[in-house]
């Protein structure tokens, strides 16, 4: 009911500004600075079969399928352990080859997910180690699996998903650091991690200030009928998840992709009512990702760039910028996710959009 919604007008804001305190639940008793690494009660995993894994194959839909992505990334990263993304409706019914030692990891907000499941049930089926990442205590695909993690970040209504997203890659960062710690992370790097991650909740709150900047970039552009959403590396999958969001509140066409393979075919979209959104926090591929804004500039294209605060090389090029705090490369996910949730939200209501039940739509789909 309303009530639920506290001072919020939709239950899609609040849990926006819910992201400092599910991100700080997600994260409660579960990184343990002495040993500089995570643990987690219900993975049920051996020591000898957790150094064994020499494979993960993550699977999900949705917005939980953009945070595998960037699980993907992190657990590289960290555990030096490769990694396999595939949607859920994919994996079901293709026959990947897998050995004994490839770990199977759902991910799934609602544990509830009809192709996750099905997924989850054909690995366990051909012998595979099956885990879930999910947020919904006791749903299907937390009892079926072997051992899993769960986000604790309360009832998600809103059709879109967004405090399940921000804690699904926290929790993917844990466990990259704790499947690092039993391989080459040294305990140096360890206690760096542990110490960003728990920083990170009073990040996310001098984020969510931002929101002023989203509602006058909003206002600008609710009227674009094609929307580009451009990111690389830990950005890639967020540029991915962006899109999604607005596609699925708004119903206006968005696209994410690669910032640099935009150049392969969406840069023929390019004109001065498709407006590209960059996300361009200081980092590796910063220079790399300037160069890529410039391409769009050059063909007439509105930039709005995701950036870091005072970043004048930014503000230089793009028409609009909206700023985000410093964080280490892989914590951007989080941190960029946030102004994109509040955009799509702030277009959505220019819209006149329903952005807690959009059209065609269900919070959790529990049939194929
Ligand atoms: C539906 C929802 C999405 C969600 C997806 C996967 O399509 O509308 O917001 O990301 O299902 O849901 P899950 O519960 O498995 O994370």
């Amino acid at each position: 009911g309303d009530a639920e919604k506290g001072a919020f007008p939709h239950f899609m804001l609040k849990e926006i500004y819910e992201q400092p305190e599910t991100l700080a639940n997600a994260m409660r008793g579960r990184l343990e600075a002495d040993n500089a690494t995570a643990h987690f009660g219900g993975l049920n995993l051996g020591a000898q079969q957790l150094r064994q894994i020499d494979r993960v194959v993550m699977t999900a839909c949705g917005t939980s399928y953009h945070a595998a992505l960037v699980g993907e990334y992190l657990f590289e990263e960290f555990a030096r352990v490769p990694v396999e993304v595939e949607y859920a409706s994919e994996l079901r019914y293709r026959n990947p080859p897998m050995d004994r030692n490839t770990v199977v990891l759902a991910l799934t907000q609602s544990g509830e997910t009809a192709d996750t499941l099905a997924a989850l049930r054909e690995s366990k089926r051909m012998g595979h180690t099956t885990l879930a990442i999910c947020n919904a205590v006791g749903s299907s695909i937390a009892r079926e699996a072997d051992g899993g993690v769960y986000l604790h970040a309360g009832p998600e209504i809103g059709v879109a998903s967004t405090k399940a997203f921000t804690s699904q890659v926290a929790v993917l960062a844990m466990l990259a650091l704790y499947l690092g710690r039993t391989r080459h992370l040294s305990s140096t790097q360890g206690q760096r991690i542990i110490a960003e991650l728990q920083a990170l909740p009073g990040v996310i709150r001098k984020t969510l200030e931002c929101h002023d900047q989203v509602k006058l970039v909003a206002q600008k552009y609710a009227g674009a009928k094609n929307v580009l959403y451009l990111g690389r590396q830990y950005l890639y999958p967020v540029a991915l998840e962006g899109a999604l969001k607005l596609k699925e509140i708004s119903y206006i066409h968005a696209e994410g992709y690669p910032a640099a393979e935009m150049k392969h075919g969406p840069i023929a979209l390019v004109d001065e009512n498709t407006p590209s959104v960059f996300l361009v926090p200081r980092g590796n591929v910063f220079d790399k990702v300037m160069s890529n804004m410039q391409e769009i500039k050059a063909r007439g294209g509105p930039v709005i760039a995701i950036a870091s605060a005072g970043d004048h090389e930014v503000s230089a090029v793009a028409d609009d910028v909206i700023e985000i705090p410093d964080v280490p490369e892989y914590l951007q996910p989080i941190v960029t996710a946030i102004p994109l949730q509040l955009l799509a939200y702030e277009i959505a209501l220019l819209c006149g959009c329903d952005v807690d039940k959009p059209r065609n739509l269900a919070k959790s789909v529990t049939v194929e």
